[in-house]
């Protein structure tokens, strides 16, 4: 497991669309371990492939209660509305108001290629509806809706 670097706002691999990944094997379980490692050493709460350079549809998030790994994620249903403040580790020092849903049911695949359906609810559902825009080239800072004030690194 190793630490990678995180792609920060400026590179044009945060606007790219990552495309489904197809093989299951050592190298997408080593990248999976070293994003979780990489995102816990930056205290974040999610990361995904194209924050550490790599075009392929997969994530990580966890929140505090565990990790989750989402390969070929996407969201199935959608519901309710939340308002809070979100952050990126590709982004460093800024978090603003975002509006996303409160609950959301995810279909996608675990590491071995295994289909699951996870639900999650407010601040575990804006994780993962961040993380599921990061594979679209999407960051939040796209959808802002109320500037905080809190930017941090000018
Ligand atoms: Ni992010």
């Amino acid at each position: 497991m190793a630490i990678r670097n995180i792609v920060k706002l400026g590179d044009d691999i945060l606007r790219k669309v990552c495309r489904t990944q197809l093989t299951f094997d050592d190298r997408l379980a080593m990248i999976l371990d070293d994003m979780a490692d990489t995102m816990y050493r930056a205290e974040g709460v999610g990361l995904a492939a194209p924050q550490v350079g790599i075009l392929r549809r997969y994530c990580v998030v966890d929140v505090g209660d565990g990790i989750i790994e989402l390969v070929n994620p996407v969201i199935e249903k959608q519901s309710g509305r939340q308002e809070g403040e979100e952050g990126c580790l590709s982004i460093p020092g800024k978090y603003d108001t975002v509006i996303r849903p409160m609950k959301v049911r995810v279909h996608a695949q675990d590491r071995n290629g295994k289909p699951f359906t996870l639900t999650a609810e407010g601040f575990k559902a804006r994780a993962i509806c961040h993380e599921i825009d990061h594979l679209d080239g999407i960051l939040y800072i796209d959808k802002v809706v109320k500037k905080s004030g809190s930017e941090v690194n000018k």
